[in-house]
C-alpha cells in the first residue's frame, strides 16, 4: 500500500465498532478469567482503536484506563462514546506510538491488546511491555495465530507476505511460557465476532469507493481477498485470545 492507499484504508475503520475482529462478551469473558485484579484496577490499552474493548472494561469495572493509539480519529470516536455512556471519568485517550510507551514500571494491572501487538511483535510486545506491569497483573491479548499445522497454500501464501512471523497457538504458548509468564486461559474467536468487524467495514468500503474511485481500487479489492480468505480458512486460522499471568 502507497501512503494514499494506507491512508484511505485508516478512512475505511473510522466509525465502525472496532477496527479488528471482537465483541464484547469475549472482551468480558477474558476479563472473567482473571483472579484477584484489584478493587480499582489500572489498565493500560494498547492499540484501542475506537475503543470497542475500552468501553466493554470500563463499563464492568470501576478502573482508570489508559486508552493509547497513533490515530487521533478513532481517540476521538472512543472520547465520543464514551462521553455518551457517561464512561469519560475512566478512560484517558493517549495518541502515542506504541513503540514509544514510556510509562512508570510497574503501573499497571492489566495490559489489554486486542488485534494490535501484532504490530509490535508477539513476543517482543510481552518482553518489552512486561515491565509496565504489576507483578501478578496480566495481559490480555488477541493475535491472528494459525490454528492448524496443515495450512493450505493459499492462506500461507497471503500471510507469508503479510504477516511472516504468525505462530500456531501452541507456538504462541510456547513463547509465552519461555518468557516466565503463565496462560491463564486461551480460546478462538468465533466466526461471529469476524463479522462484527467485516460487516460494517463493508459498507465503509463502500462510501470509500464513491468518494475516492479508482483511488481506492486496490484497498477495496484486498480487503475484500481478506473478507473472502477468512470465509474459505477460518478453520486453518483465526484470533485466539491469550489471557497471561505475569508471576507474582
Ligand atoms: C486491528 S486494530 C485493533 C483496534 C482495537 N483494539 C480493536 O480490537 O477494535 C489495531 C490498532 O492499532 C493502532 N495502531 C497501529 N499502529 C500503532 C502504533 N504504532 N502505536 C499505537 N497504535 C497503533 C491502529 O490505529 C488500530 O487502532
Amino acid at each position: 500500500m502507497n501512503d494514499k492507499e494506507f491512508e484511505i484504508f485508516v478512512e475505511a475503520n473510522v466509525g465502525l465498532p472496532g477496527q479488528g475482529p471482537g465483541d464484547n462478551e469475549l472482551t468480558k469473558r477474558a476479563l472473567l478469567s482473571m483472579q484477584d485484579i484489584p478493587h480499582q484496577p489500572d489498565i493500560l490499552d494498547v492499540g484501542c482503536g475506537s475503543g470497542m474493548q475500552t468501553l466493554e472494561l470500563a463499563r464492568n469495572l470501576d478502573c482508570e484506563i489508559t486508552a493509547v493509539d497513533i490515530f487521533q480519529q478513532f481517540l476521538d470516536d472512543l472520547t465520543i462514546r464514551a462521553e455518551k455512556e457517561n464512561l469519560s471519568h475512566k478512560i484517558k485517550t493517549l495518541k502515542k506510538s506504541m513503540f514509544e510507551l514510556d510509562f512508570e514500571p510497574e503501573s499497571f494491572d492489566i495490559i489489554w491488546a486486542e488485534g494490535s501487538i501484532y504490530i509490535y511483535g508477539f513476543e517482543k510486545g510481552l518482553k518489552d511491555w512486561s515491565k509496565f506491569l504489576k507483578k501478578g497483573g496480566y495481559f490480555a491479548i488477541t493475535e491472528c495465530s494459525w490454528l492448524t499445522d496443515q495450512i493450505s497454500s493459499e492462506p500461507q501464501k497471503y500471510w507469508n507476505e503479510n504477516y511472516p512471523t504468525m505462530k500456531t497457538v501452541n507456538e504462541n504458548l510456547e513463547i509465552i511460557k519461555n518468557q516466565g509468564f503463565e496462560t491463564i486461559n486461551h480460546f478462538t474467536l468465533p466466526v461471529s465476532a469476524w463479522e462484527n468487524y467485516y460487516n460494517p467495514l463493508k459498507l465503509n468500503l463502500s462510501k470509500i469507493a464513491e468518494k475516492y474511485g479508482k483511488e481506492a481500487d486496490k484497498v477495496i479489492e484486498e480487503q475484500y481477498f481478506e473478507m473472502g480468505l477468512y470465509n474459505k480458512y477460518s478453520n486453518e486460522y483465526g484470533y485466539e485470545f491469550y489471557i497471561i499471568r505475569k508471576l507474582l
